[in-house]
């Protein structure tokens, strides 16, 4: 287990809401960020523009909270088709859409954030004990994932009932 968890500098609620509306948070049941949802965040990366193609760059130590153990995408998903409802016990996952777009329904058993990721300079920070839904996947879109620990089985949770039993120390 990655204990290195540092804190990053995110964004406040308000500002999840972008003017050109390229990536907004869209609040749940709960009405504001008081849950443990408000450990998973938007994260910006460093962009580097150019006329001829713009540059992102992510560093291991200094942009993602976590040492990366992993990295894995999901490609090929038909327009639409829904992936990845579970939870992790221990892992800390960073989402991005390095093309197209998706939504990722993020629940900490009481509330629901919905995230439209559409910019491969920003990612979505996911604590570990948060259920997490990706859909409406746009044609020909790619989701990368960085994650704290290589692939673990045991790691997932993948009943929706036993994540709520244990999110809420039932
Ligand atoms: P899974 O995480 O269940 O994806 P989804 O919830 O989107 O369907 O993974 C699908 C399959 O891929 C599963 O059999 C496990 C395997 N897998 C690996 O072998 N290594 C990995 O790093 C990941 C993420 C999945």
């Amino acid at each position: 287990m990655n204990d290195r968890i540092k804190d990053v500098q995110l964004l406040t609620p308000n500002e999840l809401i972008r003017p050109e509306g390229l990536l907004h948070g869209v609040h749940g049941m709960s009405g504001g960020y008081t849950t443990p949802l408000s450990n998973c965040r938007i994260m910006y990366f460093p962009k580097i523009h150019d006329p001829a193609g713009n540059l992102t760059f992510i560093e291991g130590g200094n942009h993602i909270p976590f040492d990366i153990a992993r990295t894995y995408y999901l490609y090929d998903v038909p327009g639409g088709s829904s992936r990845g409802s579970h939870a992790h016990k221990g892992l800390h996952q960073v989402l991005i859409a390095m093309s197209g777009s998706f939504d990722v329904v993020l629940d900490d058993g009481t509330h629901q954030t919905r995230y439209h990721l559409n910019r491969s300079y920003c990612g979505l920070y996911i604590c570990p004990m948060i259920w997490r839904r990706l859909e409406n996947f746009s044609s020909g879109s790619v989701c990368m994932v960085l994650a704290s620990q290589t692939y673990d089985e045991a790691d997932y949770i993948r009943d929706y009932d036993e994540f709520r039993q244990a999110a809420l120390g039932k």
